[in-house]
């Protein structure tokens, strides 16, 4: 039987890749998406993944919406906690509402997406739990001082689940993505961007398919001594 995978932010950007990447690999795949119904309902035409709305801020819509998923297709044995949002501003700047809603999203949103998985991945011995972090969660970034601070947590929670998980056959892991052509990024000020890119020495932005084949990876069967790493797909902007 196929296994079940679920992606949150499932609809576009790298969370579209990823999903289109897991469905090509044999997986049933579940995405999830926030708030644009019309991109959703086109993504699903296209490619045929069914998507699900819920906010993964929210612990409740969260755990409702899983149930939904593993009533639907079986329960979740991949889970790919992508769903992220930016709210930049330098720190003076910043107000408490940038960033409670980055870090709702981006890091509570992690545990919302991953503890209803967990015990049922205990109890089948089996599960890969995969985080989106990114490049700014490991060097920071001048106006994302919310966001680099989710990251950042997101990888200290992997690195957690990976000791947690190991004996039971899960493992987890976390991917930093570098500046990646999405439209999160292609809202950075043209300038600031252009000068982004001249740091990469690549000389490009990522692609989201880039990402989506590092997720394959972490999520094979044979991936299993893989765990509580952290990949950096960034065109050698940054070394750890
Ligand atoms: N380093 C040093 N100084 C910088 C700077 C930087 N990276 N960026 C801006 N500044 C300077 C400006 O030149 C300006 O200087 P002056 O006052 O001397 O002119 C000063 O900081 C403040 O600038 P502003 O008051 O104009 O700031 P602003 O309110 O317009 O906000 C910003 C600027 C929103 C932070 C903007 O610089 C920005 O969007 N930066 C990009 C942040 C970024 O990289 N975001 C990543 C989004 S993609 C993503 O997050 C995906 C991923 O995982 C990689």
């Amino acid at each position: 039987m196929a296994k079940v995978a679920l992606v949150t932010g499932g609809s576009r950007g790298i969370g579209a890749a990823i999903s289109k990447k897991l469905k090509a690999d044999g997986y049933d795949v579940a995405a999830t998406y926030a708030g644009n119904d019309e991109a959703a309902a086109k993504f699903t035409e296209e490619t045929g993944i069914k998507t699900y709305k819920w906010n993964v801020g929210d612990y409740d819509d969260s755990a409702a919406g899983i149930a939904k998923v593993e009533a639907d297709l079986g329960p979740v044995d991949v889970v790919v906690a992508n769903a992220g949002i930016t709210r930049d501003a330098p720190f003076h700047k910043m107000t408490k509402d940038q960033w409670q809603q980055v870090i709702d999203t981006n890091l509570t949103g992690v545990f919302n997406t991953v503890h209803p998985i967990w015990p049922g991945m205990r109890e089948r011995k089996f599960g890969r739990v995969i985080v989106i972090s990114s490049i700014n969660g490991q060097k920071g970034q001048f106006g994302q001082v919310n966001y680099a601070a989710t990251k950042a947590g997101d990888l200290g929670i992997v690195k957690s689940l990976a000791q947690e998980g190991a004996r039971f056959g899960i493992t987890a892991n976390a991917i930093c993505p570098g500046y990646i052509a999405t439209e999160m990024v292609m809202a950075v000020p043209e300038k600031v961007r252009d000068a982004i890119i001249g740091q990469i020495p690549a000389g490009r932005l990522g692609e989201p398919e880039e990402i989506a084949r590092c997720v394959a990876f972490l999520a094979a069967d044979d991936s299993e001594f893989v765990n509580g790493s952290t990949i950096s797909a960034n065109g050698a902007q940054f070394f750890v």
